[in-house]
């Protein structure tokens, strides 16, 4: 602490302030190389001028209906049976030749951008700069964990007496069951397929059901960039088949993205029969979002990022907003700049460059989320027209009297909004903590000691301050969540290749 002249009572009755007050740094930070990686793009943008080949391309490619034979090829059982029996081959593939398989599928993915957008324009219903987004993140998870594979998976000579030789290896684990949701089926999809496979394990890949084909294209050219067949597998079907894969005994770790209940499925799962091997669960699942907003912070700027937030992707996305808390003395002027902003939003056929918001992804999601709009008709503060054929939901706020009225995620283009007394930040940031989740969480405010307090009392994997709080960028902002959000490591960040390995040392007496 910088500051003596504090004593350790003040202190300790009041941590949090008197170490803000005394200057306290709660996470001083040092640099990472740079030369790692570079990722390609922020990935919640829209398009730039540069992108105009992109877009042709795209265009012309989705008037080519997709063709997609959703029935799994082969069974849960069997495709367990073909990774297992490559196994050993692909696990002693040097490390370096397993990075190069995953580089070279970076290049295909780059030379098949257009086909891979308009699939996902098609089966995901993405809008194009979505689709561009997916495209690119998925590039980036490629070259990011074959560059970290380099780094992370050499074997590491520990110190020991004279005379003893310490070595510590990582090492593929055996066959991964890699399970994806629907709302990013390439970019998460490939990201998981390609940490697994990086760190010398095999693979059966499960796409969700409502987006089969983009992920039996991926797998396509994963083999064509020199993964052996046998290595990774796709079974496409629906939660069944999640659930025969995660009961299959012979396996060794389950990657799993998608809800809460889901998450606790393959849990119950994986532990639901007593002779079988304890394996690591990844689990990334869904939050309950707040952007925290006080009297400081620039209004245009707020505004702009609650709508990116909350109603890009239709708000199909783990990241989006779903509470804005405002500070009470700006709510009512921030929420008129509000609905101006969001009158201005298109809403259209996602295949059209001019869409700022598509569709929700199925007929589903479009009753639940309507039924849940019917329920609080009489709190909704703003909404937009939306076109009258097609599963669109409309953008809406919707005014909560309390922060507690909020406990689940919905899945949809709804911000819900309520407010906080000055002088109450702590307090508002104590009860987003205490509703379980811990995925992200947005600040706009000016204060330093503010931002620094939200920093240290917040219980979420990523905190956006003063801008966006969706589109984390692989190698910058490792993304993941604790508590009901997920079990971490948090992809596209340095830890995550190791959950994958088995760690083995070796101590030889030389
Ligand atoms: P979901 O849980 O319904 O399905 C996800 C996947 O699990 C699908 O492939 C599905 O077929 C499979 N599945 C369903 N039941 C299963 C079972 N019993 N055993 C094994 N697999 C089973 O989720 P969804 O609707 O596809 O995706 C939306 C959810 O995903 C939201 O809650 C969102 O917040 C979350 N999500 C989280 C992240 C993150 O990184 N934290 C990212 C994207 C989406
Ligand atoms: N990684 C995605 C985002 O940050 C979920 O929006």
């Amino acid at each position: 602490l910088a500051d003596q002249s504090i004593s350790e009572d003040e202190l300790l009755a009041d941590p949090v302030e008197k170490v803000m007050a005394v200057g306290g740094t709660p996470h001083p930070a040092i640099a990472a190389p740079a030369d790692l990686f570079q990722p390609e793009r922020v990935n919640s943008g829209g398009l730039d001028l540069d992108d105009a080949v992109i877009l042709e391309e795209t265009v012309a490619a989705i008037t080519t209906p997709v063709n997609v034979n959703g029935d799994a090829r082969v069974s849960p059982a069997e495709a367990v049976t073909a990774a297992l029996a490559a196994f050993p081959e692909w696990s002693s593939t040097p490390v370096e030749m397993r990075a190069e398989c995953l580089d070279r599928l970076a290049e295909y993915l780059e030379e098949n951008r257009s086909q891979l957008m308009a699939i996902a324009v098609q089966e995901a219903r993405k809008t194009i700069p979505d689709a561009l987004s997916e495209v690119r993140e998925a590039v980036d998870f490629c070259r990011y964990y074959a560059a970290r594979a380099r780094i992370d998976l050499v074997p590491v000579e520990l110190p020991g007496p004279t005379g003893e030789r310490n070595v510590l290896r990582h090492e593929g684990r055996g066959v991964w069951i890699a399970i994806a949701p629907w709302n990013f089926p390439l970019a998460i999809f490939i990201g998981q397929v390609v940490a697994a496979l990086v760190a010398g394990n095999t693979v059966v890949a499960k796409p969700a059901p409502q987006t089969p084909a983009i992920g039996r294209f991926a797998v396509a050219l994963a083999h064509k960039a020199g993964v052996p067949k046998g290595a990774l597998q796709i079974v496409t079907g629906a939660g069944d088949v999640g659930a025969a894969l995660t009961a299959d005994t012979r396996i060794a770790g389950v990657v799993f993205t998608g809800s809460v209940p889901t998450a606790k499925a393959i849990a119950r799962n994986l532990l639901a029969d007593d002779d079988r091997p304890l394996v690591p669960l990844i689990a990334e699942t869904g939050g309950l979002n707040a952007m925290i907003v006080d009297s400081t912070a620039l209004s245009e700027q707020v505004v702009r990022d609650v709508v990116v937030s909350g109603f890009q992707s239709a708000g199909q996305r783990c990241s989006a907003l779903r509470l804005l808390l405002l500070q009470e003395d700006i709510a009512e002027h921030t929420l008129e700049m509000l609905r101006g902003a969001m009158d201005t939003l298109n809403m259209g056929d996602p295949a059209d460059p001019a869409t700022d918001i598509g569709p929700v992804i199925d007929q589903a999601a479009y009753d639940s989320l309507m039924a849940y709009r019917a329920s609080v008709k009489d709190r909704i503060l703003h909404e937009i027209p939306v076109p009258k054929n097609g599963l669109f939901v409309p953008p809406t706020v919707i005014r909560l009297d309390d922060i507690s009225d909020l406990n689940r995620e919905y899945f949809g283009p709804l911000v819900h909004v309520a407010t906080w007394k000055a002088g109450t930040l702590e307090a508002t940031v104590a009860k987003m903590n205490a509703k379980g989740f811990g995925l992200t969480m947005g600040l706009h405010s000016r204060i330093a000691g503010s931002s620094a307090m939200v920093e240290q009392l917040a219980r979420v994997g990523n905190l956006y301050i003063n801008r966006s709080m969706i589109g984390a960028v692989v190698g910058s902002q490792p993304f993941g969540g604790e508590g009901l959000s997920g079990t971490g490591p948090k992809a596209g960040g340095p830890h995550y290749l190791y959950r994958f390995c088995a760690e083995r040392t070796t101590s030889t007496d030389t």
